[in-house]
């Protein structure tokens, strides 16, 4: 495994070159770019955002991404945008074990699966898509025209090979492919098998911070981009993109990873989630999930989340006289949890890595009943809690199930179950 050289920093405005004298000096677009090179803007807001939120990268290739006949429409497969009208919205609480991998082999393209999501699928909402892969993808290139990929790997090692440079992911690692940049995925293990959030609101950014001050949680210098790299082959690559909800195809002669050297704040990034600087309670009770947002998408509400990345991790319990496991609770955001190994604090059982659970606005949920029972009687020392981590898509809006999560044998039949059994203790 060759090791790739990363930048730190998250959003920075980075320059990096895999040549020498690629990069132009002093301006963007000089009349011809040099070592003979196309000049290309890839912007991922509009050319008017704010300074603070402008991203946009320039990129110096060795030819023009114009260059591509008409894309045909493909089969979607199991992959689906919004609107996510094919089944009704449910109220109902509902849990996935891990969908089983593909027994034919299947590249990551292939392998994409669509459990819900909201919004337009343009501007704003999120997509909750599963990747299960066992083949690499070869002469082959995706990009997403939708919004913005987060990778949460639960099972294998992945390659992201973008147009800005490559990426190892490990399970316990998240990355960041921007709208509009292609990769092709690489397993670096016999299979890969992750989550994917489809971000199609305001691009994922680090909370603030607020009377937490200026340290904790997910800190700048953690997060790592690529520095550029490119290959220079005449090989037949079929580029694949998804655009207004479907997949669209075209051939190119040559590999599309062809960017010798780029600048710009537009980029990858991946983040190793043992870097999360926890917070918690030092005093009493069970603090909201938010205390653990690693990333969010804000909506034009303050405060109301396009979908923010939480994560629960390992951390000291230290609270007294309290309940300490996730409460009871009826919330407006709706959520999508995933486990990306071992155990979640408010089940017992039932909630498998790889597995998924949806809890949309204003549906019961808590701990089952043995989490009860364990969290109302345990010994409340300080301990550590390091039993998994599970993770959340938090969003604004009702995430709609596709009919291939509804129908598949992966759904629990009896999730509701989790939650019976409670004895009246009132007046016990
Ligand atoms: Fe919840």
């Amino acid at each position: 495994m060759s090791e790739l050289v990363y930048r730190t920093g998250f959003g920075n405005d980075f320059a990096t070159e895999a040549m020498a004298g690629a990069l132009p000096e002093g301006q963007n677009s000089p009349q011809c770019a040099p070592l003979g090179l196309y000049a290309e803007q890839l912007s991922g807001t509009p050319f008017t955002a704010t300074r603070a939120a402008n991203r946009r990268s320039w990129l110096y290739r060795i030819r023009p991404a114009a260059m591509h006949p008409a894309f045909k429409r493909i089969d979607d497969g199991l992959l689906r945008s919004a609107p996510f009208v094919e089944a009704d919205a449910t109220p109902n609480r509902l849990r996935w074990d891990k969908l089983p991998m593909p027994t034919k082999p299947t590249d990551f393209v292939d392998g994409l699966v669509t459990i819900c999501g909201n919004g337009d699928g343009a501007s704003w909402g999120v997509g909750v898509h599963h990747y299960l892969a066992n083949r690499s993808m070869t002469d082959r290139a995706f990009f997403d025209a939708d919004g913005e990929l987060l990778f949460v790997p639960q099972e294998g090692r992945i390659l992201l090979v973008t147009e800005l440079g490559a990426m190892d992911v490990a399970p316990g690692e998240i990355a960041v492919v921007p709208r509009g940049v292609k990769f092709r995925v690489e397993l670096r293990d016999a299979a890969a098998r992750g989550y994917l959030a489809e971000n199609a609101g305001a691009l994922l950014r680090l909370p603030e911070l607020g009377p937490i001050g200026s340290n904790g949680l997910a800190q700048s210098r953690d997060f790592l981009t690529p520095v550029a790299r490119f290959e220079d082959k005449a090989v037949a690559t079929q580029i694949v993109q998804k655009f207004a909800g479907h997949l669209w195809a075209t051939e190119i002669g040559h590999s599309p990873f062809d960017v010798v050297a780029w600048h710009g704040n537009y980029a990858p990034y991946k983040y190793d989630l043992t870097r999360f600087n926890t917070i918690n309670t030092v005093s009493v009770d069970h603090i909201d999930p938010s205390i653990f947002t690693v990333l969010t998408s804000p909506s034009e509400t303050d405060g109301t989340a396009n979908v923010d990345f939480v994560i629960f991790p390992p951390r000291w319990m230290v609270a007294e006289h309290s309940f300490r496991a996730p409460w009871f609770h009826r919330n407006v955001m709706n959520e999508y949890m995933g486990l990306i190994r071992g155990a979640y604090d408010a089940k017992a059982e039932g909630f498998m890595p790889g597995g998924g659970s949806l809890h949309n606005c204003m549906s019961a949920h808590g701990p089952d009943l043995d989490s009860f029972n364990a969290a109302s009687t345990a010994n409340l020392k300080p301990h550590y809690w390091d039993l998994g981590l599970a993770f959340m898509f938090e969003t604004r809006a009702i995430l709609r199930p596709t009919r291939f999560a509804l129908k598949t044998p992966a759904l629990h039949c009896d999730y509701d179950a989790s939650w019976s059994g409670f004895d009246k203790l009132f007046g016990k």
